[in-house]
């Protein structure tokens, strides 16, 4: 049987940090607040002439580099984002050129916060088929350009960031196992971006609105994102008869320490074996899980043969959970 395995993983955070104090001089919120309510203390923030290819670009070098793979063996490259270069061409298509992988298919695909796992199933889909044998899948955000920083109860929370896998076609028990998705449109009002697109092109007057920043009604939000992820998880494992003792490490979407807490608690898992990298970079979207994936790699004592679960969730709604044997 084909697996899609995971060959190399890299990651990028620009180096600008942004923290709490900092905000504090920006908005009226404090330092105490922002850690006791989402866990974070810091984000970091794309350069102005950094756009979300040019951290794809840093990412999947470093995802190449630990592949040992050209950027021409690439035959299919997917890039989950919501902060595109530009609404078209595809980031991917922009990347692809900047990367020189010439023998590449590309696309991007929109799941929001999920958008990393959903890439993976898209791509796992693809090579076990046989239809292509070498994919990069780059989760990218530069979350900085659609936060209103007016706005305390969402410009706190997000920050930028990259992270890139690259995958194989192997005949292998190793790689990507059970992935699980949901989406829920219903939901689209509780978090979004609301102009910018064909229902509100711009124009002064929705400049002016601020309709061109992310919006989102947080507490909805909040219950939601627990109950989608729990209910991610646990798909996954039951669908494959395992336990959760037999999974090493979690990776979650880090959009607030305390949905992550009440997740591991529900579940049953202890914060021990829950990588959590929120207090450094806030939530990137995509890029959170991208990048949590590439930390646990090279920080984590992971073996060869041991599981590891990505899950998430986000606007769309979507959700998440995918499970790998490294
Ligand atoms: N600093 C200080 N006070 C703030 C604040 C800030 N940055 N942001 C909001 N507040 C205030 C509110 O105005 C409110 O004041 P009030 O009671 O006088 O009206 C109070 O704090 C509580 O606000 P609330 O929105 O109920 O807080 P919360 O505990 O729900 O935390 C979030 C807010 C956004 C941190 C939390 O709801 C959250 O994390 N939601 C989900 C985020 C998420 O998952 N997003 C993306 C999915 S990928």
């Amino acid at each position: 049987m084909y697996k899609a395995r995971i060959i190399g993983t890299g990651s990028y955070l620009p180096e600008k940090i942004l923290t709490n104090s900092d905000l504090e001089k920006m908005v009226d919120t404090n330092d105490e607040w922002i850690i006791t309510r989402t866990g974070i203390r810091q984000r970091r923030i794309a350069a102005d002439n950094q756009a979300t290819s040019d951290l794809a670009l840093e990412a999947s070098k470093k995802a190449l580099i630990t592949a040992g793979l050209k950027p021409e063996e690439i035959e299919l490259l997917v890039v989950a984002t919501i902060t595109p270069d530009m609404p078209f061409p595809s980031t991917a298509c922009v990347l692809q050129a900047k990367l020189g992988a010439k023998n590449a298919v590309c696309f991007d695909l929109n799941a929001a916060c999920t958008g990393f796992i959903y890439g993976l199933s898209c791509v796992k889909q693809y090579l076990q088929m046989g239809t292509y044998k070498t994919a990069l899948v780059v989760a990218a955000e530069t979350l900085s350009s659609v936060t209103d920083w007016q706005d305390r109860n969402t410009c706190i929370l997000f920050g930028d960031g990259a992270g890139a896998a690259v995958l194989r076609r192997e005949e292998t028990q190793r790689g990507l196992m059970e992935i699980y998705l949901n989406s829920d449109g219903n939901y689209q009002g509780l978090l979004n971006m609301p102009a910018g697109g064909s229902r509100i092109p711009a124009t002064e007057n929705s400049v002016k609105e601020r309709l061109h920043f992310l919006k989102m009604k947080g507490n909805e939000v909040f219950k939601i994102a627990i109950q989608s992820m729990i209910k991610a998880a646990n798909e996954v494992v039951s669908r494959n008869n395992l336990k959760w003792e037999d999974v090493k490490f979690i990776i979650p979407h880090q959009a607030n320490t305390r949905i992550i807490n009440a997740v591991a608690k529900r579940v049953g898992v202890s914060m021990e074996r829950v990588f959590l990298n929120i207090h450094k970079y806030g939530n990137m979207s995509a890029a959170t899980t991208a990048v949590g994936l590439d930390e646990v790699i090279r920080e984590k004592d992971i073996k060869e043969g041991d599981l590891l679960m990505l899950v998430a969730f986000g606007a769309g709604f979507t959700s998440g959970a995918c499970l790998i044997r490294w």
